[in-house]
């Protein structure tokens, strides 16, 4: 009886503990948090590669182009189910922007996601073909990006 109340303790005192971990940065969604982190990263990296085309800021350069679109349209398609699991979002953690509402609405979120891999299909089929043909298609890939960053991505405080 003793031990059994002692282990029962040991398990209270570890599951307080691993949310006093979560709370301070060093919890147990740390991995998970970090690899959707470095997805977004990954995102923007060739994004940036496409929009400084498209705004002049580097010279068009086909190949190039398409190398960075097929790495978006990629992404967009990876099985991203493991990064992001119950109990990771930025009530319960200080170091992730994504908000609770994520884990209410899942259909949605998926959906926003489905938009991003249409996006950029279309801009893996454009960035090939010229300047005006992959300046037609960023458009859609940046409000892709921007309606699930406003729906579930807390703001800068
Ligand atoms: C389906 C929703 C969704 C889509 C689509 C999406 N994002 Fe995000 N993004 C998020 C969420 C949620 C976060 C916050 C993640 C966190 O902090 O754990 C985020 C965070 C980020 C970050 C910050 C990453 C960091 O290091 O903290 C960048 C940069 C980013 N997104 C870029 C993009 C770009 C570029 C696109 C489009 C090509 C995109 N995202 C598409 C939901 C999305």
């Amino acid at each position: 009886m003793i031990r059994k109340l002692t282990a029962a303790a040991v398990g209270l005192a570890l599951a307080s503990s691993a949310v006093f971990a979560a709370s301070h940065g060093g919890g147990p969604f740390d991995a998970a948090i970090k690899a959707r982190q470095a997805h977004m990263q990954l995102y923007a990296h060739n994004l940036g590669i496409l929009g400084g085309m498209a705004k002049g800021a580097m010279d068009y350069n086909a190949d190039l182009a398409t190398v960075a679109a097929t790495n978006l349209a990629t992404l967009a398609t990876l099985n991203q189910m493991t990064y992001w699991p119950e109990g990771s979002d930025s009530f319960d953690n200080e170091n992730t922007a994504a908000l609770p509402k994520i884990w209410d609405n899942f259909p949605d979120v998926a959906k926003k996601g489905q938009a991003l891999a249409e996006a950029t299909a279309a801009m893996q089929a454009a960035a090939g073909n010229g300047l005006d043909a992959l300046r037609a298609a960023i458009g859609p890939v940046g409000e892709a990006c921007g309606a699930c960053h406003k729906a579930y991505r807390k703001p800068k405080e």
